[in-house]
């Protein structure tokens, strides 16, 4: 009986990545901007998943699917862009990346120390129980809010954190949010570290005299959780339309369906590619919630900071066309002072933050991305964060769970500068 149960266990674990079979990944280091702009395009062309975000001279990392290995390598020969293999056999790493964080988990357990959520990579229960937590034991500092329901019913929850239940309008609004990509698992531990840096260890009481915080650490729950239970490279929401094509490739990347420019370029209309931005601008129900938290807090927003994986950058608008906004001179100068705090609290083998325009440093356009979206109705300083993975370093999919804390420290650091900035500039123009 018990054999059987081990034996089905262990099956089922197995199976869990069955999907990837016959994937592979590569390292790819375009040398010129043309050839990053090709990589771009391979990501609606060929389907491939930008994992790592490359730069001119700096190595990245994509998935490619095995329909489409042979025009993979046949489009690096032919444009010349240096790849080497990074995996040849993806199930078989990811099965090493969960054991990885299995260990992390019976470290915790062993030393009888709570793991909190930005100890090790979690699942959506720890993050919730995390943050009910937080808004139960600190009911003046924090509310714990459901914005409304996911696709698949989830509750999407964000905390509020004030020292003066959000009633004093002299202070700013920092919003931070996370994980509407779901298989960025580094992402939510930051979303978390912001939190019990604010509430449980506060060593800066400015963060809360003149400030106000909003802090959802994930937005897309359903495919936060799909990305553990079925497929880990999950990076959509899980909805569904009428549309037959939509029934078999459920979900719309998050990133793609804001309503600016959407539809327009860096992303898809076929729901069965990873950047398919939906059937329309805010089609789905978790950017609307994010829409409607940003239009409710408006007129004291100053910094809104979306939270992504992977690539060491700090992006500002406008991502569709490059073109920059009448604020970019503070949009640059503050994405400096936050990559430089960052910087400051890095580590020597992880790469230092570049900062920029996202369609600049990207290389190639994106519309309807949140960051943009913010911009345009009024938030004076709106950035995408692109969160380290060791490069080279980088075996498996996720960075070593022992680096989790360490990037959701550094990251915090980034943010917390930002906020004293943003009021600076923001208040000088008053
Ligand atoms: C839930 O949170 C509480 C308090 O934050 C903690 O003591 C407990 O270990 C957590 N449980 C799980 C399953 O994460
Ligand atoms: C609080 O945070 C500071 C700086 O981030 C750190 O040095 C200190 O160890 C933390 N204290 C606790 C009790 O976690
Ligand atoms: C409101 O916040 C500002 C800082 O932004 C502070 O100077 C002021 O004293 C606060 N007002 C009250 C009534 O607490
Ligand atoms: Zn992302």
């Amino acid at each position: 009986m018990k054999f059987w149960m081990v034996v089905s266990l262990f099956t089922l674990a197995l199976a869990k990545h069955e999907r990837y079979a016959g994937w592979r990944s590569y390292y790819v280091t375009p040398a010129t901007k043309e050839q990053l702009a090709t990589l771009g395009s391979l990501e609606s062309k060929l389907d491939v998943d930008i994992f790592v975000r490359p730069r001119v001279d700096r190595e990245g990392m994509v998935l490619v699917k095995p329909q489409y290995l042979n025009e993979f390598i046949t489009a690096m020969e032919e444009e010349g862009i240096p790849y080497s293999l990074h995996t040849e056999d993806v199930k078989a790493r990811l099965e090493v990346d969960d054991e990885q964080i299995e260990a992390r988990h019976t470290e915790f357990r062993s030393k009888s120390t709570t793991e909190k959520p930005y100890d090790n990579y979690v699942r959506l229960e720890a993050i919730y129980n995390y943050t009910d937590g937080i808004a139960a034991k600190y009911p003046n500092l924090v509310t714990s809010v459901t914005g409304g329901n996911s696709f698949e019913g989830r509750p999407i929850k964000y905390l509020k954190i004030s020292s003066s239940n959000f009633q004093n309008r002299s202070k700013s609004i920092i919003m931070v949010e996370a994980t509407i990509h779901a298989r960025e698992w580094i992402v939510p531990p930051a979303a978390t570290y912001a939190i019990h840096k604010l509430v449980e260890n506060l060593t800066d009481p400015e963060l809360l005299e003149n400030f106000d915080w909003i802090i959802l650490p994930v937005s897309n729950p359903d495919g936060y959780q799909y990305s553990h239970t079925n497929e880990r490279f999950w990076r959509k929401t899980r909805s569904t339309d009428q549309s037959s094509l939509s029934q078999l490739c459920p979900g719309v990347d998050g990133n793609r369906n804001y309503d600016i420019h959407w539809s327009t370029v860096g992303t898809s209309n076929n729901p069965c590619t990873e950047t398919y931005g939906g059937s329309k601008a805010f089609s789905e129900v978790e950017t609307r919630i994010v829409r409607d938290i940003l239009n409710e807090y408006l007129d004291r927003l100053t910094l809104f900071i979306t939270l992504h994986s992977y690539g060491s950058m700090i992006l500002y608008p406008w991502g569709h066309d490059g073109s920059l906004s009448p604020n970019a001179f503070g949009l640059h100068t503050v994405g400096v002072t936050m990559a430089e705090a960052i910087q400051k609290k890095s580590l020597p083998n992880f790469p230092t933050y570049k900062v920029g325009n996202s369609l600049l440093v990207i290389g190639y356009g994106a519309s309807g991305a949140g960051e943009d979206y913010a911009h345009s109705i009024g938030v004076p300083l709106a950035y995408t964060y692109e969160l380290p993975g060791l490069s080279r370093g980088l075996q498996g999919f996720h960075l070593d769970p022992k680096y989790v804390r360490q990037v959701a420290e550094e990251t915090w650091e980034g943010i917390a500068a930002g906020a004293k900035h943003a009021r600076e500039i923001v208040n000088r123009k008053l």
